[in-house]
């Protein structure tokens, strides 16, 4: 079956409109089904998910974990990555946290959930486990049926979980390094566990790449700046752990194996400087974490791989430029946080198609030698990219020592060198088409209105930038390598009737708040996912597909804050267009389709957050909401936005 590839030239789809209800809602025409829910086994011998959530943690290693995130379908023929199969495959999804809000939802029990963070004090070993399995990747088979829609592959050798307690490889250039060494590792050439996978993205060799984003939330440290000295605070403080702090309060640290004893499974997580040498507890634990992660799913026996080289921050997703042969592979990145930073990985080795299936060893090749830059976006619409190295950075506070301490501590180098600070740089994702690099600027409430900049140009009433936007640039002469760029924002989010902010003259057919998940499919069609706190009395959280121009074919327009910033997108009805709304509550994150075009796949993440009336994912009869993934598919059986050909 071939596929057609032609990007439509206008979207012909009857938009949906602002919703608010408990259920999902797509664009006529298609039909949105939820599958691999929370919990749901992977193998048989384990038992179906239940209302009452009193599972035990060791079953999470086999079961779907929780806040499904970034995934990838890969093709598969005869077990092996095949780019054009569409009927057989492998899944890979991010678990991304597991819910801890008094609402019952997830799989918190009700006991667990009352004694929310601010009052809890200590944790059950086995919540504590069940947690630490719900976090990082599944990955599943899928097979699809006759009626075009997939389904799971039980007991298939593929089905894999990775979580917050599998044993991990540290590679790339902090591998082995003083900073990483710790307890579990004293060569510091492995970790225990991914935390907090957000976005993903694939390798040009077939590969999935995963992210450590929010992994501060399950740390905590006591007082020990006098043992570790100011250096190390330093940089603790920098990345939100400053001394007795407990992140994000999970509280992991907490939980007894028996009476009076926190086995090394739990203590791992309060990195307190306790023992004479670093050997003897896990001060350097909270340094092996925040990093981009290679999972081959082909090879379900090998360990994932933490790819140090590419930089230590909140990572959000990580997005490939097309690859050139005999060229270097180039990797995107956001690190989401208010006022950080966006980064591009240029590799040592020069690209070879004949890698493709190669797995981890081609990711050794491309991924552990090479250049780290940070951008710096100039207020007349050019760029840079500025490298993290030995001889470019000079903090006024850190002495460096080495390229390992730079990429472990890739925020202070970037600070010294004058990088620009973004609203939340969420999502990347380059298009196939023209090679320009789209990013997602979630929301900033921290701008504020006498510090915003040409790219980060909207703050309003003391709430910031509330509703975020969509920055891209085109590097020069087309070149992935290059260190010179020219940008400007594609998209300016906002509620249609804000005429102040509405920079983009959005509709209601078309507006939005908070872009988060963002995606090129293979024809160059821009797909965009929201993770809404502002807007959605008005609608839940929404995917939305967009045809863009071309960086720089847009107009100038000042801002109330004075600044003027090129705007490439002025929207009309039939380039960005609403395509699916999802259930109250939750977020619309992760998205990937078939080889053929013929099925989306997109996440359905804490559905019914602070909304104890919707169900949605619950079991036959039960009432606890669930996180799953959707499958898209059209009712006539073709390829998807194919009635805009
Ligand atoms: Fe996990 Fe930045 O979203
Ligand atoms: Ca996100
Ligand atoms: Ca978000």
């Amino acid at each position: 079956a071939t596929t057609n590839l032609a990007r439509p030239t206008s979207l012909k789809f009857k938009a949906v409109p602002h919703y608010t209800g408990n259920e999902m809602v797509v664009a006529e025409g298609y039909t949105a089904k939820a599958f691999l829910h929370l919990g749901e086994p992977l193998v048989d011998g384990i038992e179906a998910f239940r209302d009452d959530r009193q599972h035990s943690g060791e079953s999470f290693m086999y079961r779907m974990g929780d806040n499904h995130d970034g995934m990838h379908f890969f093709g598969m023929t005869g077990g092996k990555y095949d780019a054009n199969q569409s009927n057989r495959g492998l899944l890979a999804i991010n678990h991304e946290y597991t819910n801890d809000n008094l609402h019952p939802m997830g799989m918190y029990t009700q006991e667990d959930a009352n004694a929310a963070p601010i009052y809890r004090k200590k944790r059950l070993a086995m919540d504590v486990r069940r947690d630490a399995h719900a976090h990082g990747v599944s990955v599943v088979e899928l097979v699809r049926k006759n009626n075009g829609q997939f389904e799971l592959v039980k007991n298939s050798r593929f089905n894999k979980r990775h979580t917050s307690n599998s044993a991990v490889t540290l590679a790339g250039v902090a591998s082995g390094h003083d900073l990483v060494q710790t307890k579990f590792d004293k060569k510091g050439k492995t970790t225990w566990g991914i935390n907090n996978e957000c976005g993903a993205g694939m390798s040009p060799w077939g590969t999935f790449l995963t992210t450590e984003e929010n992994f501060l939330n399950v740390f905590a440290r006591g007082e020990d700046k006098d043992i570790i000295g100011k250096q190390a605070d330093i940089a603790l403080a920098r990345y939100g752990l400053k001394e007795n702090s407990t992140g994000g309060g999970y509280l992991w640290h907490t939980a007894d194996d028996k009476e009076g004893v926190v086995a090394d499974e739990f203590s791992r997580w309060d990195i307190t400087a306790r023992g004479k040498t670093a050997h003897e507890d896990y001060r350097h634990g909270f340094n092996a974490f925040g990093y981009i992660v290679e999972i081959d799913p082909f090879n379900p026996q090998a360990r994932a791989v933490k790819r140090t080289s590419l930089g230590r921050f909140a990572h959000e997703n990580c997005a490939f430029a097309p690859p050139v042969a005999g060229k270097p592979v180039v990797f995107y990145m956001g690190d989401d946080a208010r006022g950080e930073y966006i980064y591009k990985f240029v590799s040592k080795a020069v690209w070879s198609p004949k890698d493709i299936g190669k797995g981890l060893k081609a990711g050794d090749k491309y991924m552990n030698e090479g250049t780290l830059y940070v951008a710096v976006f100039h207020a007349d619409g050019t760029g840079e990219w500025r490298r993290l190295a030995m001889d470019t950075v000079k903090h006024k506070d850190y002495n460096f020592k080495d390229q390992a301490d730079i990429v472990i501590h890739a925020r202070l180098a970037a600070d010294a060198l004058g990088a620009t600070k973004m609203d939340r740089p969420e999502w990347v994702s380059v298009s196939p088409i023209t090679g320009e690099v789209y990013v997602t600027l979630t929301n900033n409430s921290k701008r504020s209105t006498d510090a915003t900049d040409a790219a980060n140009p909207r703050s309003y009433n003391d709430k910031g930038n509330q509703h975020g936007h969509i920055i891209r640039w085109h590097e020069q002469n087309g070149d992935h390598t290059a260190t010179r760029f020219n940008w400007d924002v594609y998209l300016f989010a906002a509620p249609n009737d804000l005429t102040e902010q509405n920079l983009s003259n959005l509709s209601a057919d078309n507006d939005l708040s908070s872009p988060d998940g963002l995606y090129f499919d293979p024809r160059g069609v821009l797909w965009i996912q929201t993770d809404d706190g502002a807007y959605t009395e008005t609608t839940n959280c929404m995917l939305l597909a967009a045809l863009p121009n071309r960086v720089g074919d847009g107009k100038i327009v000042s801002t109330t804050t004075g600044k003027n910033t090129p705007v490439g997108m002025m929207a009309s009805d039939d380039t960005l267009k609403r395509f699916f709304v999802g259930p109250k509550g939750c977020e619309v994150t992760g998205i990937t389709m078939t080889p053929d075009l013929k099925t989306l796949f997109i996440n359905i993440q804490h559905p019914g957050e602070d909304h104890p009336d919707v169900a949605w994912g619950a079991v036959a009869g039960g009432k606890i909401p669930r996180s799953a993934t959707v499958m898209i598919t059209k009712n006539d059986g073709g390829v998807i936005l194919g009635e805009s050909l």
